[in-house]
């Protein structure tokens, strides 16, 4: 047996020891014993827990993949991501005072996909087990809203209809202002008798719509979603942020980023999570990479009351990021890439004179990275929010505004 004193918390939410050794689900300063196993410790039982170990909320912690740090207070957890924030900057010598993360509440996701499989019984609807193809039911779910949640024998009766006898089947549901919104992939193929069966069974749950692999199968009543004064139903499976109220949090960062602002250009823009509010103020031009989703953004804002025009572009941003002369009528920018960050996007920013730029990120690597070229480039970081609405996972979000100081 092995003894090892946790020093840090790593990035996937593992304790680390010096060698390096990774122990799961321990928490710094802990002393641990187990079994060594290259560099993993097996089997860790905490001889000496922390101040900061608390009682899981939820009975299936331990074994579900959804969660990863139940086991630490939501205090420490809020620090440790704000430091997550703090070091990727510190990595390229930037240094800005981080208030406390905004995070979702318990119980406020408002999408979830679930993995399905057929049993002897009938089928099995939940997360997979940590590191495992073994499904676990989530039936007390502390992440999930409770509609989610009480949406798992529905997932597990399209299960029975339409994962195949050995394959398993996900199922994207989403929460929305009309009803449940479900993408199914990896089921059977579509045929006459399944989607006679999809419609009784979307009817008796009452769902809004069914979209089976990239084909909307069924919908009784459009999929909606309030964005400012906008309705916009997306297209299945988009991108939408993960709770309302991280939603809320991020928009209401952006906008007060571009407070005053007449014209912005709204990069890696989705579905319009920041061009509809941003529209009730200014002049936007939405750039995606999704044609479904500019569609949708721009069915949203054709059928709104008292917005701004929204201009929209398909376009990809990594390969033909929008160039200095195409953002110099703008007076603002909004650029929320993915996890890989907008390095090629950022080089053009950086060689603009566009006046003030709201940076959303998921990845405060990429993000500091791609700041430190908006910085060399004459930009200053006037405040950084951090955002939380995937509560006691390891990811961690953001929203800062950069001047430019010259
Ligand atoms: C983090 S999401 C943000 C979406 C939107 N701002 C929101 O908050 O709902 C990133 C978006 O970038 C889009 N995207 C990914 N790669 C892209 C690329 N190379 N060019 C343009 N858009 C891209 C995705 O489709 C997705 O909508």
């Amino acid at each position: 047996m092995t003894t090892v004193k946790i020093k840090r918390l790593g990035h996937l939410g593992d304790g680390i020891a010096d060698g390096p050794i990774y122990v799961p689900a321990a928490l710094p300063g802990e002393v641990v014993t187990g079994t060594l196993d290259g560099e993993h410790l097996r089997d860790p039982k905490i001889d000496t827990p922390s101040e900061n170990r608390v009682k899981p909320p939820c009975s299936h912690a331990k074994s579900c993949g959804g969660c990863q740090l139940q086991h630490a207070s939501d205090v420490f957890v809020s620090d440790w991501k704000r430091d997550v924030v703090r070091q990727a900057l510190a990595a390229h010598g930037i240094a800005v005072d981080l208030e406390p993360p905004i995070t979702s509440p318990a119980k406020s996701r408002r999408r979830a996909t679930f993995s399905v499989k057929r049993t002897k019984k009938g089928a099995l609807a939940g997360f997979h087990m940590k590191a495992s193809d073994t499904i676990i039911s989530v039936p007390n779910c502390q992440l999930l809203h409770p509609e989610l949640t009480a949406a798992l024998p529905m997932v597990e009766a399209l299960g029975v209809l339409g994962a195949s006898r050995k394959g398993e089947l996900s199922a994207l549901v989403t929460r929305t202002d009309t009803g449940l919104d479900v993408t199914v992939t990896g089921g059977k193929e579509m045929d006459v008798a399944l989607h006679q069966a999809l419609s009784d069974l979307a009817r008796d749950y009452d769902l809004a719509r069914i979209a089976w692999d990239d084909d909307i199968a069924l919908q009784r009543r459009a999929p909606v979603l309030r964005l400012g004064p906008a309705d916009l139903t997306p297209p299945p499976g988009a991108f939408l942020q993960a709770t309302r109220e991280g939603e809320a949090a991020l928009i209401d960062a952006v906008k007060q980023a571009l407070t005053g602002v007449k014209r912005v250009a709204d990069l890696f823009a989705g579905c319009g999570t920041f061009a509809l509010p941003l529209a009730q103020d200014a002049m936007v031009h939405a750039v995606e990479g999704d044609r479904d989703m500019t569609n949708a953004l721009d069915h949203a804002w054709r059928n709104a009351e008292g917005l701004k025009r929204i201009t929209h572009e398909v376009r990809d941003l990594f390969r033909n990021p929008l160039q200095p002369e195409e953002l110099a009528k703008c007076d603002g920018v909004v650029i929320d890439p993915p996890r890989a960050g907008a390095a090629a996007q950022v080089a053009e920013l950086a060689r603009s004179s566009v006046p003030r730029i709201a940076h959303v990120s998921c990845n405060p690597a990429t993000f500091a990275r791609d700041t430190a070229t908006l910085i060399r480039a004459g930009y200053d970081v006037e405040w950084i929010r951090v955002v939380d609405q995937f509560r006691w996972s390891t990811h961690v979000e953001l929203v800062a505004l950069l001047r430019r100081n010259n």
